[in-house]
């Protein structure tokens, strides 16, 4: 089916001027950028980004790090997009991420791991609108 996901560029991968070559893949993909924006997050936007890993161990880490530098927000549409683009960025932690995947070719830790993307239905959904007003959003 056709979906909508939420993709991240983070800010190792922005400072690594590496925001055309990670869309490139998106795109090569078939997946299309519907919207998009940079943003330096504040603490409390990351925060709430975040919520359900509020008390794990990494929250403060993964806050720190989401607002150390501006990240790129972009709705990625085609078909099956959720699994695609997780396909596309490879493992949580780029030390196990497959040869040829984002994370595997532009990350460095699991913090520092180039790349968000939804992992469901409801998170893209939620996730989505979080970042994005309806009339941010252009279908195509
Ligand atoms: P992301 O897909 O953005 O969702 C939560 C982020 O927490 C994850 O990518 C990682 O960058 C970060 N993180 C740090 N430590 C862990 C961990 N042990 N397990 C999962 N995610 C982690």
């Amino acid at each position: 089916a056709t979906e909508r996901t939420l993709s991240i560029i983070k800010p190792d991968a922005v400072a690594k001027n590496a925001i055309g070559d990670i869309i490139a893949r998106f795109e090569k993909a078939g997946l299309r950028v519907v919207a998009a924006k940079m943003l330096h997050l504040s603490e409390e936007k990351a925060g709430g980004f975040y919520a359900e890993h509020k008390e794990r161990p990494f929250f403060n880490d993964l806050v720190g790090f989401m607002t150390s530098g501006p990240v790129v927000v972009q709705v990625l549409e085609g078909e099956d997009a959720i699994a695609k683009n997780r396909d596309l960025m490879g493992a949580t932690n780029p030390k196990e991420a497959a040869a040829g995947t984002i994370r595997a070719d532009f990350a460095e830790t699991i913090d520092a791991n180039a790349v968000h993307g939804s992992d469901s239905v409801e998170s893209a959904e939620r996730e989505i609108n979080y970042f994005f007003g309806n009339d941010e959003i252009c279908p195509r």
